[in-house]
């Protein structure tokens, strides 16, 4: 049967949060904060303007709205130049041979993403035109764990909540997948996505036949 495969962008599709950390962490470095990967966990699937309020917080900072504006652009400007260095080697292994059996299985296949700088990723990588629909920090006024982006992902393919399957690599993801009543899928560590239904390292370890499995149920 048809089902509607909603993948996440930053962490699931490309290496990207690598790059979110590095532009926080200089950024952090200028109100003398030392940001930690651990810390940046809580910053996955979460909003630009989210994740500065979440790191101002830690900081124990009281910013401007003049400082907080400033910083969410020199944030996205640093966030910027490394993404326009990306190629297709930034894609996460075995993401093709997914996106190429669910294509080959005439599955729906939408993107999900809190960021704004979905669409100029996935053109840098040569996957935009891999999904069917789009749904970006652009379209979506709430943001994970609210399940809004999942719910116009599903509403762009046509799908029922319950015949969707998220890929997320977020816990905000995880949660905003299950409060939606979509199947979640996550992608990383299992002890950090342990409210997912199913969890995965990365895509070399799901098997075809378990695609079959979700694609069947
Ligand atoms: C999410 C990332 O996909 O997008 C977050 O996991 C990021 O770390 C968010 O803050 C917004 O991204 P952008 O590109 O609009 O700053
Ligand atoms: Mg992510």
């Amino acid at each position: 049967m048809k089902k509607a495969f909603i993948f996440d962008l930053d962490g699931v599709i490309v290496d990207t949060a690598k790059f979110h950390y590095l532009a926080w962490r200089n950024l952090a470095k200028g109100i003398d904060f030392d940001f930690t990967t651990a810390q940046n966990e809580q910053f996955k699937g979460v909003s630009r303007v989210r994740s500065l309020e979440i790191l101002l917080e830690m900081a124990n900072y009281k910013a401007t709205q003049e400082e907080k504006d400033a910083w969410l652009v020199q944030k996205n400007v640093e966030y910027l130049s490394y993404i326009q260095k990306m190629d297709q080697s930034e894609i996460l292994p075995d993401v093709p041979r997914v996106l190429a059996y669910l294509i080959e299985k005439q599955q729906g296949i939408a993107l999900g993403s809190a960021s704004k700088n979905a669409r100029p990723i996935l053109e840098r990588v040569a996957l935009l035109d891999k999904f069917h629909a789009i749904v970006d920090g652009n379209d979506v006024t709430t943001a994970k764990p609210d399940p809004e982006v999942f719910v116009k992902g599903a509403q762009a393919l046509g799908a029922a909540a319950k015949h969707c399957i998220v890929f997320e690599d977020s816990i905000a993801g995880i949660q905003a997948a299950n409060t939606a009543g979509m199947t979640s899928i996550g992608i990383g560590d299992a002890a950090v996505l342990h409210e997912a239904d199913h969890v995965f390292s990365d895509f070399t370890e799901m098997s075809n036949d378990f695609l079959d499995t979700l694609i069947q149920k």
